[in-house]
């Protein structure tokens, strides 16, 4: 399955790499170049016991590739998994801006029906979140109806 992981830290690398060893063709997306150079350059920005074998194994296999191109990357997966930060605001609930941005974006450049999965650690009610702004990215690009926008109620994550 062709899957994109937005956001490549801590989460979204051993998650990208965790699925590309299962068999997944992973396309890992972030906004930051300096990440992406060192993991196109061969290198990893963090440390996970493992983790650097696991990726060097599935990009030499071809099945895991990193890049900054929000276009490629929402073309790329049927699954559009979210792990960007989610930082605690100043009450200490999760700050979620980087989350709709990632949804945004998708909304702004799908061509096509994809799953959007919310694999930050968001409170209960962000899927529907999630929804809304892809759905005002799509409504501001057509005003046809959106009829490839599907809602799945699965279990939200906390
Ligand atoms: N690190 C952990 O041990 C851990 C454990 C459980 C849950 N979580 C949760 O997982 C989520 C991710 O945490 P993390 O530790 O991986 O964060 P991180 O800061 O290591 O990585 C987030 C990445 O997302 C990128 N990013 C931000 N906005 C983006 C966008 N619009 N498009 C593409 N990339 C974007 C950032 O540049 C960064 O590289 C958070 O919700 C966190 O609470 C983390």
């Amino acid at each position: 399955m062709k899957i994109t992981v937005i956001g490549s830290g801590y989460v979204g690398l051993v998650s990208g790499a965790c699925l590309a060893e299962l068999g997944n063709d992973v396309l890992c997306l972030d906004v930051d170049p300096r990440k992406i150079a060192i993991l196109n350059s061969g290198g990893v920005p963090i440390y996970e016991p493992g983790l650097e074998e696991l990726i060097k194994s599935n990009v030499a296999a071809g099945r895991l590739r990193f890049t900054t191109d929000v276009a490629e990357s929402v073309s790329h997966g049927l699954v559009q998994m979210i792990a960007v930060g989610t930082p605690s605001g100043e009450d200490g609930s999760a700050d979620l801006q980087y989350v709709i941005a990632a949804a945004r974006a998708i909304g702004r450049a799908m061509t096509g029906y994809k799953v959007i999965v919310d694999k930050s650690t968001v409170p209960v009610g962000t899927a529907d979140k999630v929804k809304q702004a892809v759905q005002e990215e799509l409504k501001a690009l057509s005003p046809k109806p959106l009829s490839e926008v599907k809602e799945f109620s699965g279990k939200s994550k906390r």
